[in-house]
């Protein structure tokens, strides 16, 4: 809840809130399309999050400073002592994500990348439907890749319901609105935390980089 004494600030840049949303859809889509045996659709989608990803990944190094993976990833230390302050009802004044969130950020995006590089080589049983990348491995691994791309699935799953139960815990328990954060931007501080932006021109070249990755690998890398 806002700190009647706080200031309202901006928290997440604009390629942040599009990226994660756009993953949310994405990722719901591929499930979808792969489910209904669309696959062509299942493809497409799959190399769309490749694009958002490779996206999430430069903005985590030349992006506005809330999406920097250096300010938020901390090590053990940090994440104890912040494990500890769970239980309590206060929500640390933080600008961005927490030493707890960014581990699980960081294991989003580890099986998200996971899940898509394994659907690259992946083939089903009659080999008709399969990723780009399958043949160049021979049918046994695009199987075995197949399997690791269900289960990484799975880890997937278990990833997101853990994000949504974090996201009603700190509604709930901590009476801190991550989501509203996570669309407007916008985050109740007691001080304005004065975090820079990268620039509108950064985020558009960016994302033709990331344009590029997903369609060179739409092609499985061939000229
Ligand atoms: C976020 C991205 C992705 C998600 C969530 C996802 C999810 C899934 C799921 C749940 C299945 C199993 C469907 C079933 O058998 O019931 C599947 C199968 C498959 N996916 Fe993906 N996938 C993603 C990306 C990709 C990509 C990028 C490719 C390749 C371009 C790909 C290629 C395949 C193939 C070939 C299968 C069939 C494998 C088989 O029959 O064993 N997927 N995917
Ligand atoms: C496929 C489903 C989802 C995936 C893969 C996913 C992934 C992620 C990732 C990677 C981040 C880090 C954002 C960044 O720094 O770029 C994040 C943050 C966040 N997500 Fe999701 N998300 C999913 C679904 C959702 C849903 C359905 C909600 C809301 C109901 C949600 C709410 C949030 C919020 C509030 C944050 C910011 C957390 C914070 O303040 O530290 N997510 N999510």
């Amino acid at each position: 809840m806002a700190d009647p004494s706080g200031v309202r600030a901006r928290l997440w840049d604009g390629s942040t809130r599009i990226v994660h949303w756009a993953l949310v859809v994405l990722v719901a889509f591929a499930w979808w399309s792969a489910e209904a045996g669309k696959m062509d659709w299942h493809r497409l989608s799959g190399y769309a999050v490749v694009g958002l990803l490779a996206f999430r990944l430069i903005w985590g190094f030349a992006g506005s400073a809330s999406a920097r993976f250096a300010s938020f990833v901390r090590g053990p230390a940090a994440t104890l002592a912040y494990l500890r302050s769970l239980p309590g009802r206060a929500h640390a004044d933080m600008p961005g994500h927490n030493p707890l969130g960014a581990w699980s950020v960081l294991a989003l995006l580890a099986v998200l990348i996971a899940q898509v590089v394994t659907g690259l080589f992946a083939v089903d049983i009659d080999a008709i439907e399969a990723g780009p990348l399958s043949d160049r491995v021979s049918f046994d691994t695009g199987r075995l890749l197949a399997k690791w791309h269900h289960w990484s699935f799975s880890a997937l799953q278990v990833l997101v319901v853990l994000h949504l139960a974090a996201v009603v815990f700190y509604r709930v328990h901590k009476r801190a609105n991550l989501v509203r954060a996570m669309i407007t931007g916008r985050q109740d501080f007691a001080q304005d935390p004065k975090l820079t932006f990268a620039p509108l021109w950064r985020a558009l070249v960016v994302a033709a980089v990331a344009a590029a990755v997903a369609w060179w690998t739409a092609k499985g890398f061939r000229p």
